[in-house]
């Protein structure tokens, strides 16, 4: 019987279950990672598996994309078996993407404890595809570890017991600190021509954002009169790829002026965002990320579900109006902030700490799962 079944399906996953996956193997748990296959290209997913040094998957599920009631259900029918096969004593899932959700259901349903890795998250925009998902994937997870003290309490307002509730940090600063001085080393920038000079880097993915033409042509827009002052690198997601394609956006931003690639590995987008005077983005994760590292970051949304990377970050919530973008960028760039203490417990341990935690509750949990035997 393996101890723990690891769930990933898309890029952000990859991150977070590594610190986890580490720790698990260090403290003597069998493991069996899961891939939804959520992300399928290689520069999205097997990437990350060699750079991160995460295990080939032992499951890999090749769902694919698909509108959001196909690829949550193609993903349930096929983990349902997988999970039978497997028997893990519990499930582990991570963030807020389709196949967090999809693969909690079908374990919960399968009377598998589950935990959540950043629970409690909200934006409060309950429209928004991850919003929905982590709400519902919050609510039937046994096991709830929060990245900080406000999403536990979001946690507690919504009537989830305390006792699961733990905040250990953030699984995907773990990766980010122990993979950063081999990031810098690749030199990206150099590589790029933009040594030791300023740039900014965009990243744009948000349905939100980029499924509709009015939102993202604001944003270039706004791009663009940006690059007038700071050369931009902008790697493309293949959501935003296929919008600038099909809304004929995609010659709206001057070549000499914006860089734009496919989208990077890890240690490149890394070593990329570190040595950055501003990033602008539409992405979770580099909210988190860019506090860490003390670059100033706008966010090209109205709500964000991190706003610790905005009361102790370098964060700031921009939205998609022209003006407003071009307005911060340049404020930034005419006065960078000065260096910020990390949020609490941003320090490299949480994947410990979830393990510490798990391993202590496993052998009730193995009581409890054995009529999966
Ligand atoms: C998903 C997550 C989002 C996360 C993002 C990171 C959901 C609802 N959304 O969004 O929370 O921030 O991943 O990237 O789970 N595509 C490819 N190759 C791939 C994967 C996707 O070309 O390997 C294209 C396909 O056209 C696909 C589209 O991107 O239809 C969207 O992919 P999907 O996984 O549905 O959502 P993301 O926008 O990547």
């Amino acid at each position: 019987m393996n101890d723990l079944l690891i769930v990933v399906g898309a890029r952000p996953n990859f991150m977070k279950a590594a610190s986890i996956v580490r720790a698990a193997r260090q403290a003597g748990l069998t493991t069996s990672l899961v891939h939804t296959g959520q992300h399928y290209d290689a520069q999205l997913s097997q990437v990350f598996f060699e750079e991160l040094q995460l295990p080939e998957p032992d499951h890999s599920l090749g769902i694919g994309s698909g509108s959001h009631a196909v690829q949550t259900a193609k993903i349930m029918v096929e983990f349902e078996k997988t999970l039978r096969a497997i028997k893990p004593s519990l499930v582990v899932v991570v963030g807020d993407v389709n196949s967090t959700l999809a693969c909690a259901l079908v374990a919960v349903k399968e009377r598998y404890p589950v935990a959540h890795v950043e629970a409690g998250l909200r934006c409060y925009d309950p429209w928004m595809a991850e919003e929905i998902n982590r709400r519902l994937c919050d609510h039937i997870s046994t096991y709830h570890f929060t990245t900080s003290v406000e999403a536990s309490n979001n946690l507690l307002r919504e009537g989830i017991p305390a006792a699961g509730i733990n905040f250990v940090g953030n699984t995907m600063i773990d990766t980010l600190l122990r993979f950063l001085e081999s990031a810098k080393r690749r030199r990206t920038p150099e590589r790029l021509g933009l040594g030791g000079k300023r740039y900014a880097v965009l990243t744009l993915h948000r349905a939100e954002n980029v499924d509709d033409p009015a939102p993202l042509s604001r944003i270039l827009d706004a791009v663009r009169l940006t690059s007038r002052f700071v050369p931009v690198v902008f790697p493309r997601h293949p959501r935003t790829q296929k919008s600038l394609v099909a809304y004929g956006l995609d010659t709206m931003l001057e070549p000499e002026r914006v860089l734009q690639l496919e989208p990077l590995g890890y240690l490149d987008f890394v070593g990329l965002i570190a040595e950055a005077s501003l990033v602008l983005t539409d992405s979770g994760g580099i909210q988190e990320e860019t506090t860490v590292l003390g670059v100033p970051c706008l966010t090209l949304r109205t709500s964000t579900e991190r706003p610790i990377t905005v009361t102790s970050g370098t964060n700031k919530l921009v939205g998609t109006d022209t003006e407003l973008i071009v307005e911060e960028a340049l404020s930034v760039l005419d006065s960078p902030p000065g260096p910020i203490p990390l949020p609490k417990l941003w320090d490299g341990q949480a994947g410990e700490r979830i393990v510490r935690h798990l391993c202590a509750d496993l052998y009730e949990v193995e009581d409890a799962a054995v009529g999966h035997a």
